[in-house]
């Protein structure tokens, strides 16, 4: 287990799913939290049952970002962690793709994380860890991602960027990439129930583990990247789909 005791964390979308069991999980290992999201009762409701700091923030939107890292200064001064978390999903086969589709998932998925990593810069502490979370769905062609998986391959070229030009302050820069991972998001999609059962059984049969990863699998490695234990680990993307990313064929 990693201690992350004295540690100082944000964690974008931690009202939810995975940036959650995250929060959950960094409190557990002795680290103080803040998390974020953009619904003011679902964020106070998290955060009331993690027993941590919880603002409320579009991660859209370029000014509450700003007031975000002034209310983080405030009360953490500089942080050790950074779990850019937040996101979402929808998919859409790419002749059916319009602007506002496009315009969502980028501002939110890359645009949103790219400046808040950006704005969060001057108060990460020297050896801070910042953890992108990206998807399988950067290297696969899967059909009807094509909005979702460019924003998180362009999540994962930034990682790469950025990780060299944080190294001389020791700052490392690392991005995970989950499979099919069971949290709410795919109840956020706006696809008939019916329909999502069907994809989620269809897309179990192939992954090789036969099954959906869980939040509490992904914040395990988070929390490792998120520890010194990593230390020697910068611009690095980690798979963790249940071996989904072999297939060939
Ligand atoms: N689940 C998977 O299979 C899977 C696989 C690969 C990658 N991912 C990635 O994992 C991350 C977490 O997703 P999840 O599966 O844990 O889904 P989730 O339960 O829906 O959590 C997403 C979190 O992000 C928040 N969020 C969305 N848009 C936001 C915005 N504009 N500003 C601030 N917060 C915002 C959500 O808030 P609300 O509660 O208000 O929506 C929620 O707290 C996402 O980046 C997703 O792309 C998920």
């Amino acid at each position: 287990m990693s201690n992350l005791s004295g540690k100082k964390a944000v964690i974008t979308g931690g009202n939810s799913g995975i940036g959650y069991e995250t929060a959950k999980l960094f409190k557990a290992k002795g680290a103080e939290v803040i998390i974020t999201g953009r619904n003011s009762e679902k964020v106070q409701i998290a955060a009331e049952e993690l027993g941590v700091k919880g603002l409320v923030t579009d991660q859209s939107d370029l000014k509450a970002i700003d007031l975000l890292v002034n209310e983080v200064k405030e009360t953490f001064g500089k942080i050790d962690i950074l779990f850019i978390n937040a996101g979402v999903a929808a998919f859409a086969p790419f002749e059916m793709v319009t602007e506002e589709h496009l315009d969502n998932i980028m501002n939110i998925n890359f645009k949103g994380a790219f400046f808040t990593l950006q704005k969060f810069t001057p108060i990460l502490k020297e050896g801070a860890s910042v953890i992108n979370l990206s998807s399988l769905n950067a290297y696969s062609g899967m059909d009807n991602t094509v909005a979702y998986a460019a924003s998180k391959a362009a999540m994962n070229s930034f990682t790469r960027t950025v990780a060299q030009e944080l190294a001389p302050r020791k700052i490392r820069v690392n991005a995970v990439c989950p499979g099919p991972i069971e949290t709410p998001i795919f109840s956020k999609m706006g696809i008939a129930d019916a329909d999502r059962e069907a994809f989620a059984t269809n897309a179990a049969s192939k992954i090789p583990l036969k099954r959906f990863g869980k939040s509490e699998e992904v914040a395990g490695l988070v929390a490792f990247l998120a520890s010194d234990e990593a230390a020697f680990i910068t611009g690095s993307e980690y798979l963790i789909d249940g071996g989904l990313g072999l297939k060939t064929i």
